[in-house]
């Protein structure tokens, strides 16, 4: 069976229900399609807030400089200003949505600071940003009556075609829709529709400790990819600096603003180290803190370091971070009395599939937007608190240039789609070795693609990725499809994306630290992959 729209959101998250909910005012028929529930989203997990000049003492100028200079030379500076300077319009459009941000007792806005900003200018609710954001949207598309949302819909594969007697190009000539997996009864369903948004988020589950839910697996990227469309600076994973340590591999975040509201890193001397890395000491680019915190790790063999926030009063620290207060409290710790141990994780996909202002791919009809998707916003590492902004930002872009898409289209009946070929359909009981392979993929990222890498680490972390995409293509994909195998399938590709991407780029710059390359270029370049 086919089911038909005008336009498909893979994701449930900031970027996708934005976009959805544009599109549908517009008059266009949309399916969002998620893979579990529709609040499972990475923004529902986001913490710090959204950077935004709203303050008289800031300027559009300011944000624009740190921006570029946590970028670390990468960074496209026409989006970065075109992308701030639209900041507060969309802003003012999810308070509209009725989101209300936390102000001061004045009533102004209670603007948090976090690493890199010269300026207090993050709108956030407590330390629940994401959460609210992602109610406020879930609640304005369940009144829209040309948005169907489709919970348990894994997004397999984007359906492309040749027109016929087309011009010959490296590539197919547009999208029309795509298989998903219903994930409830297990069978495979084409959804048909001439333009396909993925807003589905990164993929910080490659990696063994991440902050992010379990549903951050790539999967746009991987779809996009083997579309043959172009993905771009996937070596920037940023890592947190901190996330809860504990014994097991769950990894809690700790906010940034913490750090902006005076905590301060200790390494388990009880010293403060940050000052000797950078003058912005725990406030420095979140690359600079990552790093510092895992040297300092590596020097005294030590599981963690500090973060000390105890000169705070227990009011102001319930008040201001009371999910992070609750989490702590549970595994023991007091934010008033006790130093915290922390840890990095894999926190965000700065690079991904690339896209114009307009959230267009090359690939008519496929379109990108929010953490799946490379602007040139983030360049070498994404400044704190400036992927929500993205996310409103592009679209809303988006949105505008799919209207203009689907006026330019041709008024005829669409043909019918091919349905999905199941290759193999069996059941096995070597299905635990998927999870292994998942383990096996995750240990390989974080101990060879991790924060410090050489040459010789992500070779050897080649080989052993090649060896698992091989097993999936050879075997496994015999099996017929299920979540975890598609998860698995995805996440293989990306990793092989990361590598690649990093074994391009011979220089250490941002994110991408290198100790055989230890120096940056004179000449920033963007690395860039593309499926022959
Ligand atoms: C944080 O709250 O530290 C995370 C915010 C972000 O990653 O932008």
């Amino acid at each position: 069976m086919t089911r038909r729209f005008d336009v498909l959101v893979v994701g449930s998250g900031i970027a996708g229900l934005s976009f959805a909910l544009k599109v549908a005012r517009q008059g266009r028929s949309v399916a969002i399609l998620t893979k579990k529930n529709k609040a499972d989203s990475n923004t529902n997990w986001a913490q710090g807030g959204i950077a935004v000049v709203t303050a008289q003492t800031d300027a559009f100028a300011k944000h624009v400089k740190d921006t570029l200079v946590a970028g670390d030379g990468l960074c496209t500076e026409k989006v970065v200003r075109e992308i701030v300077r639209e900041g507060p319009a969309r802003v003012q459009e999810l308070v509209d949505l009725g989101l209300t941000f936390s102000r001061d007792k004045s009533g102004a806005y209670d603007l948090g600071r976090e690493g890199g900003h010269s300026e207090r200018r993050i709108l956030h609710v407590k330390d629940m940003t994401g959460k609210a954001i992602e109610d406020a949207l879930l609640q304005a598309i369940a009144n829209e009556p040309l948005v169907a949302l489709f919970e348990h819909f894994f997004a397999i594969d984007v359906i492309t075609r040749r027109r016929p007697g087309g011009r010959r190009r490296v590539g197919p000539d547009r999208v029309e829709g795509l298989y998903a997996l219903d994930v409830r009864d297990g069978r495979v369903v084409t959804f048909a529709a001439p333009v396909v948004m993925l807003a589905s988020g990164g993929a910080g589950q490659v990696y063994l400790y991440s902050t992010n839910p379990d549903i951050a697996t790539g999967d746009g990227i991987a779809m996009a990819y083997r579309a043959g469309v172009e993905v771009r600076n996937l070596e920037f994973i940023q890592f947190h600096p901190t996330t809860l340590y504990s014994p097991d591999n769950a990894r809690f975040l700790i906010s940034e603003a913490v750090r902006g509201e005076g905590a301060i890193l200790r390494n388990l001397a009880g010293e403060a180290f940050m000052p000797a890395y950078h003058p912005q000491a725990d406030l420095a680019p979140r690359d600079i803190v990552a790093r510092a915190i895992d040297s300092e790790m590596k020097k005294s063999g030590a599981p963690h370091v500090w973060l000390d926030i105890t000169h705070r009063t227990p009011a102001f620290l319930r008040n201001r971070f009371p999910q992070i207060d609750r989490i702590c409290r549970q595994h023991g710790l007091d934010l008033a009395k006790d130093l915290i141990p922390v840890v990095p994780a894999a926190h965000y996909t700065c690079g991904g599939v690339a896209t114009t202002l307009a959230a267009e791919t090359s690939l008519p009809g496929l379109y990108a937007c929010g953490e799946v998707a490379c602007t040139g916003l983030h360049g070498a590492n994404r400044l704190a608190s400036n992927s929500l902004l993205e996310a409103v930002v592009m679209a809303h872009r988006g949105a505008a240039s799919v209207q203009r898409y689907l006026e330019g289209l041709p008024a005829k009946r669409p043909s019918p789609l091919p349905e999905w070929v199941d290759l193999g359909g069996h059941d096995s009981d070597e299905r635990v070795v998927v999870s292994h392979n998942w383990n096996e993929l995750r240990h390989t990222m974080w101990d060879y693609v991790g924060i410090m890498r050489t040459t010789k680490r992500l070779e050897r972390a080649r080989s052993r990725i090649a060896t698992l995409a091989r097993e999936i293509h050879d075997y496994y994909w015999n099996f017929s499809v299920d979540p975890q195998l598609l998860e698995l399938r995805n996440l293989t590709q990306v990793a092989e994306l990361i590598v690649t991407c990093a074994l391009q780029r011979r220089e250490s710059r941002g994110l991408h630290a290198i100790a055989d390359h230890p120096r940056r270029r004179m000449v920033a370049r963007a690395t860039r992959v593309r499926a022959d």
